[in-house]
């Protein structure tokens, strides 16, 4: 059969985030975080669970690496909790805590498995949030503390840092629309926050590079290509105005272009910017966000397709993109569009001639579960895979500098506000026994590792 093989330096990874699979909340001498203080407010989350337990990994690393190296992964993303290693957010250090990640990060080492760590994925200490969380500029200074004490304690092992996992995320859902922690819903704070998210990212790339000698230093954002339903004026206003949103708010900041200015026009428009632009934005803080990097890592999800809402659905031209069909979406709801892979890839190629790309996040949420002989068969999850793996080998052979692939997610986690009820493992976990089940597309996958290829024909079991 034919292959489509990647590039021989090809990375195959797996990740996860620290709030989502370790338990171990109060373990050892960890600060309170704010996702500790959100899920457990009585409905912030859908099914009333917390990530006091989740998958236990602070107690099952050893036996969770094992089946990382049984699965043949050549690289685990993985997040380090904040408040492990400093309690309240900066000065007493907790040993305990910087303890777990040296001794989870050698015995990945030791297994072969490159250490891929991401310093912030949301679990910021409470008592920041308390001095004013992200739209606070003393928290982006204290991360800059934080990300060096981390790197100094581990930069001999770890050779792979990115700064941040997904800050749109993190100021958008947030501070603007509160469906995350810690909740608030006021865009004014959360593009202040957006600022300091990146600038704390810039201030922390020299640090990390100074104490990790040799190290690939990067950030992870999550990005939408964003298609118009319809050829209307109206329709491609409102996909440039959700593109400068999640993509360009971002981009253009980190690849030297500072905020596009058609967004801060809108943003002072709707009242959330002054009329003399972002006043937060101190000098110098453009070239620090545009502090050069070694990679770009890429969360893709989905596509986002925008009909507007200021004028009446009459008034635009009918939809030439149908609304996705429910059959194709995964359980979050989410359309599966893998050409949207090889679209963005594309983009960034063109567009921001960025160096080097890895797909720091790429999954799908299906429930399938064992069946009477234990076996997990989650064919959509394989084939959504597949597809995706296929886009992006597409995109390498039209020149993109596309250098690894992390699945998310290793395990089946807490996936924030939706608790367990989403699963996103390649690797199923019962939470009552703790056990793991490999599922099928985690069986799949490890022969496309081994192979470092996938076949040109849909995978069939
Ligand atoms: C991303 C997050 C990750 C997980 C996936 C489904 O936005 O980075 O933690 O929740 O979505």
């Amino acid at each position: 059969m034919t292959q489509r093989t990647f590039p021989r330096s090809f990375v195959w990874g797996a990740a996860t985030s620290s709030y989502q699979i370790e338990g171990g909340w109060n373990a050892d001498g960890r600060g309170e975080s704010i996702w500790d203080r959100f899920s457990h407010t009585p409905g912030k989350i859908e099914d009333g669970s917390t990530g006091d337990v989740a998958c236990d990994h602070y107690h099952r690393w050893r036996e969770d690496v094992a089946l990382m190296q049984e699965l043949g992964l050549q690289a685990y993303r993985f997040s380090i909790a904040w408040p492990r290693i400093l309690p309240e957010g900066c000065g007493q250090v907790n040993q305990a805590g910087l303890d777990f990640y040296k001794r989870l990060v050698d015995a990945l080492l030791e297994a072969g498995i490159t250490p891929v760590v991401t310093l912030y994925h949301w679990d910021l200490p409470q008592t920041l949030e308390d001095a004013g969380g992200w739209p606070a500029r003393s928290v982006a200074e204290i991360f800059v503390e934080y990300a060096d004490l981390v790197s100094r304690e581990l930069g001999d092992r770890v050779k792979h840092w990115i700064t941040h996992n997904e800050p749109w995320v993190m100021a958008f859902l947030g501070y603007e629309k509160g469906s995350k922690a810690p909740g608030i819903t006021d865009m004014a704070a959360a593009l202040v926050a957006s600022h300091h998210l990146l600038l704390a990212h810039g201030w922390a790339v020299p640090v990390l590079r100074q104490n990790s000698p040799g190290a690939e230093v990067g950030i992870t954002v999550n990005l939408s290509p964003t298609d118009p339903a319809s050829p209307s004026q109206y329709d491609a206003d409102a996909a440039r105005h959700f593109d400068g949103y999640m993509n360009r708010w971002f981009l253009d900041p980190l690849y030297g272009r500072g905020y596009p200015a058609d967004m801060i026009a809108d943003y002072q428009q709707d009242g959330y910017l002054p009329a003399e632009g972002m006043p937060f934005v101190q000098q110098g803080d453009l070239d620090v966000i545009a502090t050069p990097t070694d990679f770009l890592g890429v969360n893709y999800y989905s596509r986002a397709v925008l009909r507007s809402d200021r004028v009446p659905e009459a008034t635009n031209e009918p939809r030439t993109i149908p609304e996705s069909d429910p059959a194709q979406q995964t359980d979050m709801g989410w359309e599966v569009y893998a050409p949207g892979l090889y679209n963005l890839l594309m983009r960034l190629h063109t567009d921001y001639q960025i160096n080097k790309l890895y797909i720091t996040e790429n999954g799908a949420s299906y429930s399938d579960g064992p069946n009477e002989k234990g076996v997990v068969r989650d064919m959509r999850r394989l084939h959504f895979l597949y597809d995706h793996f296929t886009a992006a080998h597409r995109a390498i052979s039209a020149g993109v500098p596309l250098a690894g692939y992390f699945v998310w997610s290793l395990f089946d986690n807490f996936e924030w506000e939706q608790g367990y009820a989403q699963r996103f493992g390649i690797v199923w976990v019962d939470y009552t026994t703790q056990q793991r089940i490999p599922k099928e597309s985690a069986r799949w996958y490890s022969r496309v590792i081994a192979s470092n290829a996938v076949s040109a024909e849909l995978p069939t079991l």
